[in-house]
């Protein structure tokens, strides 16, 4: 199973910060917004990652990561020129997919909690898998809408009358069919390759699954100053609380058994003077 991170958009809600920096980039409480779609990642056992971004902002993220061989992955890089939709991830990423499936993250998504449903849907999926969070602002985001029995009938992005309050969260796994399935793809009347239009393709084959996220995951909106503010503060409190970090990447990297002892010594032996090493310390001194 490969990974894809795509952290495009423009990002403009979040004006003036987007004229020269992008969101993915901003903090939230104590570490870019990234890392916590790329701790996803790595707990689900992905080491194979592809970031797409724009060409502004690819050395930005080369600089945070590298290849990513310190803490034990493969991070390869592609530009996407244009917001031309997040199917189009699948496109750009053609070559670095090759045989495999592969699960995408936007790299606004935040999710936080018994993430059981990510790392089955990674086990088991055929075909496609996604997920139905339920929110209060459906008609922001891809809408799933289910029948009686807790099937999915239908998709539609961001409808003006949501059929329902289930939004299909940034988080997708499919098999290697969805290459091909991008590639046929019409632009929407935005200009995009909706991934909506792509789970519909699976739902009308009979070869999509959706799984309802229950109340006990938090599914993080990061599109605005606000939503960023609440998400800096929601870890925060988590952070004090238990003298744990979320989404740091090296501990990670470390527990997952991606790196042994000695390279985690090194990546630590790496880091400025700062509290993010003064953890990752307390961490190696702890284990
Ligand atoms: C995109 C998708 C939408 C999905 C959302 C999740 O919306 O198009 O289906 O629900 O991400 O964050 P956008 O980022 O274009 O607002």
């Amino acid at each position: 199973m490969k990974g894809i991170i795509l952290a495009g958009g423009a990002g403009t809600r979040l004006y003036p910060i987007s004229k020269i920096y992008s969101k993915q980039l901003t903090l939230i409480y104590d570490k870019p917004l990234i890392y916590y779609p790329l701790s996803i990642l790595m707990l689900s056992g992905i080491k194979e990652i592809l970031i797409i971004s724009n060409e502004e902002t690819i050395p930005q993220y080369k600089k945070l990561f590298g290849d990513g061989k310190h803490i034990g992955l493969s991070i390869e890089y592609v530009v996407q020129s244009a917001p031309n939709g997040i199917a189009e991830s699948f496109i750009l990423g053609d070559k670095f997919i090759g045989d495999d499936s592969v699960s995408l993250i936007l790299g606004d998504n935040i999710f936080y909690g018994k993430l059981d449903f990510i790392y089955n849907a990674i086990k088991n999926n055929k075909g496609a898998t996604v997920f139905g969070y339920q929110v209060t602002d459906p008609e922001r985001y891809g809408i799933v809408e289910f029948d009686e029995n807790g099937k999915a009938i239908s998709l539609e992005e961001k409808p003006k009358m949501p059929k329902s309050n289930y939004a299909v969260p940034g988080f997708y796994v499919y098999d290697n069919e969805v290459v091909n399935i991008s590639k046929n793809l019409k632009p929407s009347a935005r200009g995009e390759l909706e991934i909506t239009d792509v789970n519909i393709e699976y739902l009308k084959k009979g070869k999509l699954n959706v799984e309802k996220i229950g109340r006990g995951v938090a599914w993080l909106d990061t599109g605005t100053p606000e939503s960023l503010l609440q998400a800096s503060h929601f870890f925060g409190v988590i952070e004090d609380r238990q003298g744990l970090k979320v989404a740091c990447i090296e501990e990670i990297a470390y527990h997952m058994g991606f790196i042994d002892r000695k390279q985690f010594e090194k990546v630590i032996s790496e880091i400025p003077k700062s509290l993010y090493r003064e953890y990752l310390e307390k961490v190696l001194k702890n284990d």
